[in-house]
């Protein structure tokens, strides 16, 4: 599987959506937020994602508009946080994202979580921005394959991606399967179970075998996996070592060790337990 720090996947709508790109979550500082992003971008990053609940939204506009990079080399994602769901209240957050970013269109919106009396306005709302072609993709974040047979149920347009957890520990293979079946493509948020897979013995061992990092093992692994991957790093060296994994292939028989390391553990929250009214 040939890749490069640019390679994009096609999602059902023949919209081309970059493999690799980097997570803002925890960024709260600006400075700190900008010099990150800054960084990102000069190596090669071509995808940010963001969300309202991040705080960070006006700086990842600015920190965009300062690369010099055109708006549309760059792939953006933000999401609906879940007080403001439903149909009328998800335009006007769009409305308050869209202002702070300071653009007059995003790549990808989200609703973040599934919050179960409304996420189903919520996607019909995504639907609508999607028609008015304030959006080029829709998708969903957190959903379980139940609450995607709700929206595939009803949906004029099918969701067209799911971003949810998945690391080495949480693997989601039914969920994936799922996916693929309808053409949603799969990104994952903590593709690094933020930091905690690092230090596995098996995941250490592969990557003395190959000259490589833990973390570089991990992101390989979900690229060859056809997962997308959104790592975040304020670390410059970081920034720069995660997106050097394109230089080398893991073999099947790695590929195979790191199936072995499933376990179901969440570092976040499940879906379904989420507690809503925080
Ligand atoms: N949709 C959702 O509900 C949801 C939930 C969570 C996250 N997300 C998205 O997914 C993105 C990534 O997830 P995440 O931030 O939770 O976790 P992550 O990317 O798995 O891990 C981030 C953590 O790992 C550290 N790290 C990064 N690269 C490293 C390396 N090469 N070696 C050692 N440590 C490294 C970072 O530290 P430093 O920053 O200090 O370098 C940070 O503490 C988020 O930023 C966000 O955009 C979405």
């Amino acid at each position: 599987m040939f890749l490069n720090i640019q390679s994009t996947k096609t999602l059902t709508n023949g919209i081309e959506m970059p493999r690799f790109g980097l997570g803002v979550y925890k960024m709260t500082e600006r400075d700190e937020t900008l010099q990150a992003i800054d960084k990102a971008l000069k190596v090669g990053y071509r995808a940010i994602d963001t969300a309202s609940l991040y705080g960070n939204e006006v700086e990842v506009g600015e920190a965009i508009r300062y690369s010099g990079i055109k708006r549309e080399d760059i792939f953006v994602t933000t999401k609906v946080w879940n007080t403001d769901q439903g149909y009328d209240a998800t335009l006007r957050a769009f409305e308050v994202s869209l202002k702070k970013l300071n653009m007059d269109y995003l790549d990808l919106y989200l609703t973040h979580w599934a919050v179960p009396e409304t996420f189903e306005e919520t996607y019909r709302a995504i639907e609508r921005l999607y028609d008015e072609k304030l959006i080029r993709v829709t998708g969903v974040s957190n959903h379980h394959e139940h609450h995607l047979q709700k929206l595939l149920s009803k949906a004029n347009i099918a969701p067209m991606v799911n971003q949810v957890e998945l690391h080495p520990y949480l693997q989601q293979e039914a969920l994936k399967a799922f996916c693929a079946e309808y053409g949603i493509a799969v990104t994952a948020w903590s593709p690094l179970g933020r930091g905690g897979v690092l230090d596995n013995p098996t995941i250490l061992e592969i990557a003395q075998e190959i000259g490589k990092t833990a973390a570089q093992v991990v992101l390989r692994w979900h690229l060859q996996k056809d997962t997308l991957i959104i790592p975040k790093s304020v670390t410059a060296s970081r920034i720069e070592e995660n997106a050097q994994i394109y230089d080398f292939e893991l073999t099947q028989a790695q590929m195979d060790q790191m199936t072995t390391l499933n376990r179901d553990h969440r570092f976040g929250q499940d879906p379904d337990n989420f507690k809503f009214n925080f």
